[in-house]
């Protein structure tokens, strides 16, 4: 017979309270596949956050059974106590739901941190870091204009898109970041090197 987790997750805010689920246990299983699995096939309300599941970004921290850990990196069966595993966010931050808290406060301290002026010396972690925010802004900057756009057939028109829009109306969404905000801005594409339709293979069409 299948073995059960009981898994008390932390849902709402700080005031909210623990619920309790029952799911699958497996061998090898790590809290965030039990997290993961509650909100796949139990509760998708559930919130919670993960990125590279290998132990590396750090943004699946949650307290389990009192302790901060990563989750990804820790299996269910290293922790658990009585059959029963407790899985809260993070204490020392503001919850903004479920399992979620907001991380401003961290990074505002991590900026602070800094490298001495006289440390001129390369310091990995640090670059890390440096390439880490600027990787998410990036994504944001991406992410950003996507409400905004109308159509996909500007820079991507296909001839067998099966969106009849009319290309000479094409536009493309340019983002400027100033100030901690996105500025964004349309602009109509200028078909300068290919027009739809065309192609710049030889004998492509034929
Ligand atoms: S998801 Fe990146 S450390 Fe766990």
């Amino acid at each position: 017979m299948a073995k059960i987790l009981k898994l008390k997750v932390w849902r709402g805010g700080r005031d909210g309270a623990f619920e309790i689920y029952e799911l699958p246990r497996h061998d090898s299983q790590t809290i965030l596949d039990a997290v993961t699995y509650v909100q796949r096939w139990i509760d998708p309300t559930l919130s919670y956050r993960f990125s590279c599941r290998v132990g590396m970004c750090g943004s699946c921290a949650m307290t389990v059974n009192g302790k901060a850990r990563w989750t990804c990196r820790t299996t269910v069966s290293s922790v658990i106590e009585e059959d029963l595993l407790e899985v809260a966010p993070l204490r020392n931050l503001p919850v903004i739901k479920d399992l979620v808290c907001d991380m401003t406060r961290f990074f505002e301290n991590w900026d602070e941190t800094g490298i001495p002026d006289t440390d001129l010396a390369f310091n990995l972690t640090w670059h890390d870091w440096i390439n880490l925010k600027n990787l998410i802004l990036v994504s944001r900057a991406i992410t950003a204009p996507a409400p905004a756009r109308e159509n996909s057939c500007g820079a991507h028109y296909r001839a067998d898109f099966p969106n009849e829009a009319v290309a000479e109306r094409s536009e493309y969404v340019s983002v400027i970041s100033r100030d901690g905000r996105f500025d964004l801005a349309r602009h109509p594409v200028q078909f300068t090197r290919v027009r739809p339709g065309e192609s710049l293979i030889k004998n492509a069409a034929a």
